[in-house]
Order: C-alpha cells, then sequence, then structure tokens
C-alpha cells in the first residue's frame, strides 16, 4: 500500500480488543479498512491475534486501571484517532456488600475515570478536523438500579449523552452502547452463572459491534441492540425505580464459583 493511501486510512482506537465486543470492534473496523490501535491487559493474546486482522495494527498493552498506563494510551489518543472505542470492562460474581472494595473501585476506575480520560483526550483533535467520534459501552444494566456494575454503566450513559450534544456541533458524533446479554469471555470471567438466562434474550458480539457503528454513523447518541434490550429499556422506564431494584436485589444472582468468605 502506497503511503498516501495509507494515509488517507481513519484509524480507530479499540479498548478491551482482546475478547469479545472489543475484539469483535476491531474484526469490524479492520474489514473497513481503518488502521487499528488495540489496547488491552493482555497485550500477548492481542499479539497472536493483530497481524490477521490488518497490516496496520499497533497493539498497546495496559492495564486501564493504573494511572501510568491510562496516561499512555491518552497519549495516544491525543496524537488522532478518528475513532475512540471504549471497551474494556468487567464485572463482579457477587454484591457490593460481598465484594472486596479494591475491586469495586478498580471496576469503577475502568467504566467511568478511564472512558473520561480517554474521551477527554480524543476529542480535542476530532473537533478541530470536524470529524469522528466516541462509542462508549455501557449496558442495558445502566438503565436499572441493580448494582455498583450498573452504576458504572448509568455513569457512561449519562456522560455520552451529555457528550453527544456538546460535540454534535463541531459534527463529532458520541454514542453510548447499552447490549443486553452478549455472548463473550465477561460471564465466565466474572465467574457468573449464566444458565437460567434464556436463548433469545442473548446476542453475538458480532452483532452488537455492527448495530453500534450503524447507530453512531447515523448520529445516535443512544444505541441498543436487538428488539429484545429495547423492549427491556421501554419497559424500565416505564417502572418506577424503587420497584426495579427491589425486583433485581430479589433476583440477584448466584456466583459460579464461591471465593472464601463469600456468602451463598
Ligand atoms: N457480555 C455482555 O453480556 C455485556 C453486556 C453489557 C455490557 N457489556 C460490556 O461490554 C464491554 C465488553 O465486555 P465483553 O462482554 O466483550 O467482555 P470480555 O469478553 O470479557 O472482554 C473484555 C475485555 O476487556 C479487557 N479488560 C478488562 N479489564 C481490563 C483492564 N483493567 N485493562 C485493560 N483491559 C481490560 C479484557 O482483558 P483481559 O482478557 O485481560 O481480562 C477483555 O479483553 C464491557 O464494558 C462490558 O461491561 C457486556
Amino acid at each position: 500500500m502506497s503511503d498516501a493511501s495509507s494515509q488517507a486510512r481513519p484509524t480507530a482506537l479499540v479498548t478491551g480488543a482482546a475478547a469479545g465486543i472489543g475484539a469483535a470492534f476491531a474484526r469490524r473496523l479492520a474489514r473497513e479498512g481503518y488502521r487499528l490501535v488495540l489496547v488491552d491487559r493482555n497485550g500477548g493474546r492481542l499479539r497472536e491475534t493483530a497481524p490477521s486482522l490488518s497490516a496496520e495494527c499497533e497493539v498497546i498493552a495496559a492495564d486501564l486501571v493504573v494511572d501510568a498506563d491510562v496516561a499512555r494510551v491518552e497519549e495516544r489518543c491525543r496524537e488522532g484517532v478518528e475513532l475512540l472505542v471504549n471497551c474494556a470492562g468487567f464485572g463482579h460474581p457477587t454484591g457490593f456488600l460481598a465484594t472486596p472494595v479494591q475491586a469495586e473501585v478498580a471496576m469503577s476506575r475502568l467504566h467511568t475515570e478511564t472512558v473520561l480520560r480517554l474521551t477527554l483526550a480524543a476529542l480535542p483533535s476530532m473537533i478541530e478536523r470536524r470529524r469522528g467520534g466516541v462509542i462508549n459501552i455501557a449496558s442495558v444494566l445502566g438503565f436499572f438500579p441493580s448494582s455498583t456494575y450498573s452504576a458504572t454503566k448509568a455513569w457512561v450513559i449519562n456522560f455520552s449523552q451529555s457528550a453527544a450534544v456538546k460535540t454534535r456541533p463541531h459534527r463529532v458524533a458520541v454514542t453510548a452502547l447499552c447490549p443486553g446479554f452478549t455472548r463473550t469471555e465477561f460471564h465466565d470471567s466474572a465467574g457468573m452463572n449464566m444458565s437460567k438466562i434464556p436463548g433469545f434474550l442473548w446476542l453475538d458480539a458480532d452483532a452488537v459491534a455492527r448495530a453500534a457503528l450503524r447507530d453512531w454513523r447515523s448520529g445516535k447518541a443512544l444505541s441498543v441492540p436487538g428488539w429484545q434490550n429495547k423492549a427491556i429499556v421501554a419497559l424500565g422506564r416505564l417502572t418506577p425505580s424503587w420497584v426495579i431494584a427491589r425486583l433485581l436485589a430479589r433476583s440477584g444472582r448466584r456466583p459460579l464459583v464461591s471465593r472464601a468468605g463469600d456468602p451463598q
């Protein structure tokens, strides 16, 4: 490829790109001709998969709850990217009363502080060029008072919607992606037992990434992929939040594996 055509290709930076929804974004963006900057805690895994995705793929190994690692990725965002996808995330198998506070702080930092820092690092050059944008991965749970996880995702939705309004006049689009149950490593990594979730509620990570990119390109501040998730969000909006909080507290998921000290 000539230098000129390489320069013309837009660059996308995706966090959490070694697995699940982030990996699906990376595959799709590579097919669309983007140059990729892939970020994950697990740099080794990315270095194995990156060459098969695109000849122009930069890998950054960074633990995005560690300040110095986040600063390195912020720096790369400041250099200029056309699309930032904040996808890295994780959950806990137990409620916050049974989870060590450091683990809660790490999750909160990854889902909120890191998303904030990378978004604010990426936006100025997008605004200057009047092009590009950000997709922040929230969750359907962000509409429901269910846990510290849902609280962090509510923050992502709220922040992204306000950023969308502020950046739209500069032709920069910010979208909060709100997936529901998606087949990835997420639940196994957290040790969550999902066996009771009916099959029709599950979506495929590639379908989620495809819907998100379509909605981002049409300037939507909110992307809820799948009719099932749209129905869940609509129902949530019609139901008083105290009713939802009580129902979710009663139906709290049991961990697949228990840790010493966790209540059963
Ligand atoms: N799957 C679902 O049902 C679902 C539903 C709603 C929302 N979401 C959201 O979707 C996003 C992607 O999740 P997923 O389902 O694709 O899960 P996944 O398959 O577990 O992928 C998550 C990725 O994030 C990376 N990551 C985790 N902690 C990190 C850290 N501290 N620094 C850098 N990277 C880190 C993981 O790296 P390691 O492999 O090194 O851990 C992994 O590559 C998350 O924000 C999640 O909250 C998922």
